[in-house]
């Protein structure tokens, strides 16, 4: 009987570990290559169509601070909602994903072979200072 509940609590540990190193190894950052070049070239043409009239990208350097440790996901529902702020939540999904795109490549960050998209994980990507 003793033997056998210290069995069960090994198998526990043993979960648990396991469950804390997968989560960890779930968290990636905006410097993991998380969107494509063709993201980022799509969503130039649309951050110039609706966004560069009210922000250039120097505008992104200074706000980044207040973004670092929250989820990408966030900062893509926050410009969703509220921008362009003339017409808000006027733009495509996919546009709006494009133009997320955009912004992290202009501010330094890697493309790569993952395509961004809000409904894939996008909540596990940590944004992180350039
Ligand atoms: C008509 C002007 C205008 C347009 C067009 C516009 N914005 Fe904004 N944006 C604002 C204003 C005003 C604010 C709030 C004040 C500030 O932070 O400067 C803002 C804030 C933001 C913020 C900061 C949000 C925060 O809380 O940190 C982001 C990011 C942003 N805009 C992105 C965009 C993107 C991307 C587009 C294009 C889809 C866009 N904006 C289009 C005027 C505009």
């Amino acid at each position: 009987m003793l033997k056998n509940s210290k069995n069960v609590f090994a198998v526990v540990l043993i979960l648990a570990i396991w469950f804390v190193s997968t989560s960890y190894a779930q968290t990636k950052t905006i410097k993991d290559g998380v969107f494509t070049e063709a993201q980022v070239a799509a969503g130039q043409n649309a951050y110039e169509a609706n966004c560069n009239v009210c922000h250039d990208i120097k505008f992104y350097r200074d706000i980044w601070k207040g973004w670092v440790d929250r989820p990408l996901l966030n900062f893509w529902y926050i410009i969703v909602a509220e921008m362009p702020a003339d017409n808000p939540g006027s733009l495509l999904d996919a546009e709006y994903t494009n133009i997320v795109a955009n912004i992290l490549s202009e501010m330094g960050f890697p493309s790569g072979d993952m395509e961004l998209d809000p409904n894939i994980g996008m909540d596990e990507i940590n944004i992180v200072a350039p």
